[in-house]
């Protein structure tokens, strides 16, 4: 049965509509109306797939993982813009890393209840291989539009572990390190308590969040490193004026690397894009993170 809408919903809707055209307004009027810098930001750039390297140092990581990859990917949102051929590119890429292990921080397709499931999802995602193993988080777009059901189903097919406030030791030999995931801040229900059970303070902790503002909460917890996407890295970035799209619990870190506390955050500008089918100066990534102790 149709639902009518509200006239507070309909003003939501006419809000946000009225929001994504004034901010393509500005854009438009930011790049000078230029035709060809238009062409960039929604053809090329969000196709520019690039391996950004980053090293994750500290005294706490057992000898057995010295160089141990970790690879993280992140808000894929496919069905917005980003198709099925584009994240078998990214696996790809990522089995060429031959990471041991393999993280993904949230927002698989845009939307749930409209995207078309099938097995094509799962057939791409199960071809990632690491031999320690594969694991998820819920990010806000999993559990939007009833998700948070058919998204674990197909991630689990894809042998793909939930982390949702829990945690899991990651061993090589006689040696481990902590592996956490906190389920998602905006739509799920956080609790690092609960995420944080039974770990030990000489113990390395590395958790993964979706939303990235969510480090200064984390750092009041043993947590050493802090992995997150939702930002896509602001989508498009503007000379001297900065990051024009950024959403809630991604408006302090955007982008890469920051120290809050005892805490390391790392924030992926992810893959796809919400909203506007754009990138500019924000092309992007897959995350190599090398483990060290020296
Ligand atoms: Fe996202």
């Amino acid at each position: 049965m149709e639902r009518t809408c509200s006239r507070k919903e309909i003003d939501m809707r006419m809000n946000r509509r009225s929001f994504i055209k004034r901010t393509l307004g500005s854009l438009l009027a930011l790049f000078g109306l230029s035709g060809g810098t238009y062409y960039y930001a929604r053809y090329m750039e969000p196709d520019m797939l690039t391996i950004q390297e980053e090293t994750i140092r500290n005294v706490k990581i057992p000898d057995s993982f010295q160089n141990f990859k970790v690879v993280q990917f992140s808000d894929t949102h496919v069905g917005f813009h980003y198709s099925l051929e584009q994240l078998e590119k990214v696996v790809d890429r990522i089995n060429g890393l031959e990471p041991d292990l393999i993280l993904f921080t949230g927002d698989l397709v845009d939307k749930p209840n409209a995207y078309e499931w099938d097995g094509r999802i799962v057939e791409v995602l199960k071809k990632l291989h690491a031999p320690n193993g594969k694991f998820w988080i819920y990010g806000n777009h999993d559990h939007g539009g009833y998700g948070t059901d058919v998204v674990k189903k197909k991630m689990d097919q894809s042998g793909f572990k939930l982390l949702k406030n829990e945690n899991t030791a990651i061993k090589k030999g006689q040696d481990s390190f902590i592996l956490a995931g906190v389920d998602d801040i905006m739509l799920g229900k956080p609790d690092m308590a609960k995420t944080l059970e039974e770990v030990y303070e000489r113990e390395f902790v590395l958790l993964m969040v979706h939303e990235p503002d969510y480090a200064d909460h984390a750092a009041a917890y043993p947590v050493d490193v802090q992995l997150s996407g939702h930002s896509h890295g602001g989508q498009i970035q503007i000379p001297f004026i900065g990051y024009l799209v950024t959403p809630p619990h991604a408006e302090k870190y955007v982008e890469g690397r920051h120290t809050i506390g005892g805490l390391e955050l790392y924030v992926s500008r992810g893959l796809g894009t919400t909203r506007l089918p754009y990138r500019f100066l924000c092309k992007p990534e897959i995350t190599l993170h090398t483990l060290t102790n020296s």
